[in-house]
């Protein structure tokens, strides 16, 4: 999947896949991951709810927030961090890279280094 050095980054779209608001779920080695464009930026987290199993995919994205359809955390795609109960822990945060340039250019995620 990924060669040794390059901090575990893997391909897992194209920018031009991805809508603004519009998370994708992408499996990385058994990990799930929510990739999401959101205010010009692109931001991946855990897929899965601090709180129970939901996949927060499946959930809206609104103000830099994506909530869990179940009921209603909001978590930020910065941070991780909850915005509200019933989830009081983060969900993981990745640092993703853009290589290129345009709707072709790569956009990479590593989960092995946790923000
Ligand atoms: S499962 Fe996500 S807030 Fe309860």
């Amino acid at each position: 999947m990924s060669a040794p050095g390059d901090g575990g980054f893997v391909r897992v779209c194209s920018l031009g896949d991805l809508e603004d608001e519009v998370a994708r779920r992408v499996d990385l080695g058994g990990v799930p991951v929510a990739v999401v464009r959101a205010e010009g930026e692109v931001f991946a987290v855990n897929d899965i709810c601090s709180h129970a199993n939901v996949s927060l995919s499946e959930g809206e994205v609104e103000d830099c927030q994506i909530e869990c359809w179940l009921h209603g955390s909001r978590f930020d795609l910065r941070t991780g961090k909850p915005s509200g109960l019933p989830a009081t822990r983060p969900i993981p945060v990745y640092p993703v890279k853009i290589e290129g340039e345009g709707p072709g250019a790569a956009v990479l995620v590593s989960v092995t280094q946790e923000s």
